[in-house]
């Protein structure tokens, strides 16, 4: 085995942790409004509330790593169009519209809002980890959007019991 695998089979190994899929907001330069879509975004303790998000250098980096203060929208199924234009690949021209609450941008398509600030950060590569305290969260019913296989999916598959033997192919491995 060699000491690195190569990016694809990294690539693929790492899209099959299925994950939903956030919107990171914060203030640019002149307080506008910037966000990024990011699925790296992990509780990481519950007292006090922390998570945390791993940025690429970018805009939304620059406004973090400034303002010290980030959101994170988790986005609902249907708002692939707004994941879309926050990764810098948009379907239509209109800017989707965001909510200012407490000085965090907020979207409207998320079933969960956290403003948080960042009490740590963490430089790895060209990433950063913006571990942040969450000063305000909300909630609401509604179907996830999720990430797996780098397709999007309608995040709510059937609930499994802790019982339920499941079929899995023994050996169908990728390298
Ligand atoms: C499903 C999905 C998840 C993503 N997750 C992340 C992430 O966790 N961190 C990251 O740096 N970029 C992530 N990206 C890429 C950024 O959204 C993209 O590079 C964005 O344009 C950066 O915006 P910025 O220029 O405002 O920084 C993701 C893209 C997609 C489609």
């Amino acid at each position: 085995m060699s000491h690195q695998p190569d990016p694809a089979s990294f690539r693929a190994a790492a899209s099959r942790f299925s994950t939903g899929v956030t919107v990171v907001t914060s203030s640019g330069e002149d307080g506008a409004a910037v966000g990024m879509t990011a699925n790296s975004f992990t509780t990481v303790s519950m007292q006090p509330p922390t998570v945390l998000v791993s940025l690429k250098r970018g805009r939304t980096w620059q406004a973090v790593s400034t303002t010290r203060r980030y959101a994170v929208n988790v986005l609902a199924a249907d708002a692939v169009a707004i994941c879309r234009h926050f990764a810098g690949t948009p379907l239509a021209q209109r800017a989707p519209a965001l909510d200012a609450r407490d000085g965090f941008f907020l979207l409207p398509q998320a079933i969960a809002q956290f403003g948080c600030e960042v009490v740590s950060t963490i430089e790895i590569a060209d990433h950063t980890l913006f571990i942040g305290e969450v000063r305000w969260c909300r909630h609401q019913d509604g179907l996830p959007l999720a990430f797996y296989a780098s397709r999007f999916r309608n995040g709510l598959g059937a609930e499994i019991q802790p019982n339920d033997a499941l079929a899995y192919p023994a050996e169908g491995w990728t390298i």
